[in-house]
């Protein structure tokens, strides 16, 4: 392998990748393609540099800048507007342009230059409905989801690749849902090697945590610089669950799926923390005033929030099968890696403070 390409390489996910393969692969040129969007995602910029990586300012809705990277040998294709609240208020455009014609226009210049891709999907492709009415108890500090279920792909493990696909699923896992099935075209009509990955919550070091995104380092951010949080709907009981994968451990699997193609070759898996790691916000709060020390204002919101569901956890039986990835990373060693991180690094504290 000579060049791989990670788009979004300035995102959370992308840039720790990024680092991560520029260090294993010594003779590979590692490009980090973006065009810098997302708010923090500038301050990857320099990190990636000192890194060795190559940092090519880019925009996956236009083709001519994917172009210009010249020929590669692989693509991760981590570029989004991954907010689930994104085109909400009525201008989707950009959720569009970047999450579907831009998957479209990746695929088309990893069709010319016959480089395979790996592509970062997301849990929230599963429609709303069904995972708002699955079966859960109602525990002390969070919803759990019985061993009952009536709905394929739903059982006390998660929720499985075979779970039923019918229905809204908000803007935003509509886009990723809607790239996924052009992949699916380009890998059937192109003979285009696609692996896609539907990630769970993921968290770590480097997430410009927001409320609507990455959920972990807005709520560590929130305990370590005093600002007040919100349990929003789910009578404001903070119970709602979420898988939540250390991006260390995505990296390890990235890296097998990079070493072994055939091996995953054109599926598509859920991966995420599974029941190994996850956390309802009421236990998030317990975790970072444990990490951090502080308590803070939270207030319960009644209002349901658009798209919300009561829990998630991925089943990633499939992957394990495949490979015997498993995550290793749990909870409670996402919120120390992440206060260690935003606590230690110049300039991060002053972006969460604002
Ligand atoms: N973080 C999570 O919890 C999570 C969960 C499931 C799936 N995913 C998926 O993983 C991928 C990475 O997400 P992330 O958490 O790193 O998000 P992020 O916002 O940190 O990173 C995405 C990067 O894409 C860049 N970008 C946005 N529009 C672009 C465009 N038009 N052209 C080029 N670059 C553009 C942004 O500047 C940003 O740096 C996304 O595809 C997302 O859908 C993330």
């Amino acid at each position: 392998m000579k060049k791989i390409v990670i788009t979004g390489g300035a995102g959370f996910v992308g840039s720790n990748i990024a680092i991560a393969l520029n260090c294993d692969y010594e003779n590979c040129e590692i490009i980090a393609f973006d065009n810098l969007y997302r708010k923090g995602s500038e301050l990857n910029v320099p990190r990636l540099e000192l890194n060795g990586v190559e940092f090519v300012n880019g925009d996956v809705r236009n083709s001519q800048d994917l172009a210009n990277l010249g020929k590669f040998d692989l693509m991760i294709e981590c570029s989004a507007e991954p907010s689930v609240l994104a085109g909400k208020g009525g201008d989707t455009d950009y959720l569009i342009q970047t999450n579907l014609h831009g998957a479209i226009n990746c695929a088309d210049v990893c069709r010319k230059f016959d480089a395979p891709m790996i592509f970062l999907s997301t849990s929230r492709v599963y429609p709303i409905e069904p995972l708002v009415n699955c079966e859960v108890s109602e525990k002390e500090s969070r919803f759990e989801l019985r061993s009952s279920q009536n709905i394929l792909g739903l059982s006390e493990h998660g929720i499985a690749e075979d779970f039923p696909m019918n229905g809204a699923r908000s803007l935003y896992g509509g886009t990723k849902y809607a790239a996924e099935i052009m992949l699916g075209e380009y890998r059937d009509a192109f003979s285009l090697p696609i692996v896609i990955n539907r990630c769970g919550v993921l968290a770590g070091p480097w997430q410009f945590g927001k409320a609507d995104q990455g959920i972990a380092a807005f709520w560590i951010a929130a305990h370590c610089f005093n600002k007040p949080l919100k349990y929003i709907g789910f009578g404001g009981s903070g119970k709602q669950v979420r898988d939540m994968l250390h991006i260390d451990d995505l990296i390890r699997l990235i890296k097998l799926q990079i070493a072994e193609p055939a091996k995953f070759a054109n599926d598509t898996y859920n991966v995420g923390g599974g029941n190994f790691s996850s956390a309802s916000l009421l236990e998030l709060t317990g975790l970072c005033r444990d990490v951090t020390g502080n308590r803070i204002e939270i207030t319960p919101e009644l209002e349901m929030r658009y798209a919300d569901i009561p829990i998630y956890i991925s089943d990633n039986r499939k992957i394990t099968e495949c490979c015997g990835w498993k995550p290793e990373k749990n909870i409670e060693i996402i919120i120390k890696d992440i206060y260690k991180w935003m606590t230690d690094t110049p300039g991060v504290n002053t972006l969460f403070k604002d």
